[in-house]
């Protein structure tokens, strides 16, 4: 009924003429006009259906649940009988199901959840209510970490996606991830907040050494700042655990969600704090709106993706799964030089490449293999790998196949590289 009903070429061209034709030309360049038609499960299918893809990208873990679940989707359907986006400004049954359901899942006493459409707005909910509640004006971002593109999301961000966009509000500033040095260095009575993603996804699946946030946590406490985590990407399952922070037992004052909150059939996103930091909330109910956060379809969709995920045997799954590429990366190096490591906590996965071409070059030939899959973008060598969380195992071994294959050509295409360094440069990368 929507899939197909242009050809091909018609959608480029009218993509081209209303929407982004920069897009259009980029993606042209390098092979990847590939526009989504049919989806399921793992798989991507091309709108003229020459071709499917195993979906490695996930857009970030909007489709932990794979393409269009069927637990999701038939709640969806059937609360469409029912329902609509609801009043913002009122009470609303779904949104308080959902808020305890959330009570219940995130670690410690975190205990109520303000919803917004997107996971840029809720970091900035998140960054208001840090600045409300303390009464200060300082950020601590990490170099290379990657919170959105709205306000203050943008602010905590690389000049790379800031830098044209004129003043950024003062009080920002950032140091090292990885490091509770530069932290303890940086940190003060003026810092409202500290804000990073559990795991940067953006800045290349980076895992922090083991003390590092029971000392980011010992810091905000010293100095009475909040620390604010971003699950946007690393949360619901995706390490194999409920909360990526759940490894190090540490409670963030606020937790952000987004993208598979509602299994990616309605957005939705949650900034979930602690109670302390209500007091703010309290005395003034009505000081952040958003007429779509918190839609009672999305309420719906959410809820049904959590009793999905918190089924027994989901996160062994996760667990298993990762462990079969563990293995399967394990085997890569040891016939490609190009593969220098990997990082990777349940599906999260960045497998590290000698050269930061080599990651850029990876992602237009997996395609050709079969697999969606991009570089990170703060950290070209690395290869981002976020399959579904539903992937089978002879998915898994899909997709290790068509790395073998991807990385066989790229070794034996040494001037692949030139092309790669000569497309980022055309492309101001
Ligand atoms: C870690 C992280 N935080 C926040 C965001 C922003 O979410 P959204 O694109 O829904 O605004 C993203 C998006 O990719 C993200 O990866």
């Amino acid at each position: 009924m929507f899939i197909g009903q242009q050809p091909k070429a018609a959608i480029l061209e009218d993509y081209a003429r209303y929407v982004n034709p920069g897009r259009v030309s980029v993606f042209k360049m390098i092979g990847l006009d590939f526009i989504p038609g049919r989806r399921e499960g793992v798989w991507l299918w091309d709108v003229d259906g020459s071709r499917k893809l195993l979906n490695c990208r996930c857009s970030g873990g909007v489709f932990n649940l794979g393409h269009r679940p069927p637990r999701v989707v038939a709640a969806v359907k059937a609360a469409l009988d029912e329902l609509d986006v609801g009043d913002h400004m009122l009470l609303d049954e779904m949104r308080a199901a959902l808020g305890k359901r959330l009570a219940a899942l995130t670690p410690g006493d975190i205990q109520y959840s303000t919803f917004s459409p997107g996971g840029a707005e809720a970091i900035d909910v998140a960054i208001k209510l840090a600045r409300a509640y303390t009464g200060r004006p300082g950020i601590i971002s990490v170099h290379k970490g990657y919170h959105g593109h709205t306000g203050f999301a943008l602010a905590t961000g690389e000049d790379s996606f800031r830098g044209k966009f004129g003043p950024m509000p003062p009080g920002f500033t950032k140091v090292p991830f990885g490091d509770a040095d530069a932290l303890a260095a940086a940190i003060n009575e003026q810092t409202a907040a500290v804000i990073m993603e559990t795991i940067p996804a953006t800045g290349g699946i980076l895992i922090p050494p083991d003390d590092y946030y029971p000392r980011v946590r010992q810091l905000c406490d010293q100095w009475g700042a909040q620390l604010i985590l971003d699950e946007v990407q690393a949360g619901l399952g995706r390490t194999g655990r409920m909360w990526a922070i759940d490894e190090w037992g540490v409670v963030p004052d606020i937790l952000v969600i987004g993208k598979g909150l509602s299994g990616g059939v309605y957005p939705m996103s949650a900034t979930c704090h602690r109670p302390h930091l209500d007091r703010f909330f309290q005395q003034h109910p009505f000081i952040h709106l958003s007429s779509f956060g918190g839609a009672a379809l999305g309420c719906v969709a959410a809820l049904a993706m959590f009793d999905q995920i918190t089924e027994p045997g989901f996160m062994e799954h996760v667990q298993a799964m990762g462990e079969r590429f563990e293995a399967g990366f394990r085997d890569l190096r040891a016939r490609y030089a190009s593969i220098a490591t990997w990082r990777r906590r349940g599906l999260m996965m960045g497998l590290e490449m000698a050269d930061a071409r080599m990651g850029m070059a990876l992602s237009p030939l997996l395609a050709q293999n079969g697999v969606l899959a991009v570089f990170a973008d703060h950290r070209p060598s690395t290869l981002q790998l976020m399959p579904p969380l539903i992937i089978q195992p002879d998915e898994v071994d899909f997709v290790l196949e068509a790395l073998d294959r991807a990385l066989t050509f790229l070794e034996a295409h040494p001037e692949m590289l030139e092309m790669v360094s000569a497309l980022s440069g055309a492309l101001g990368m």
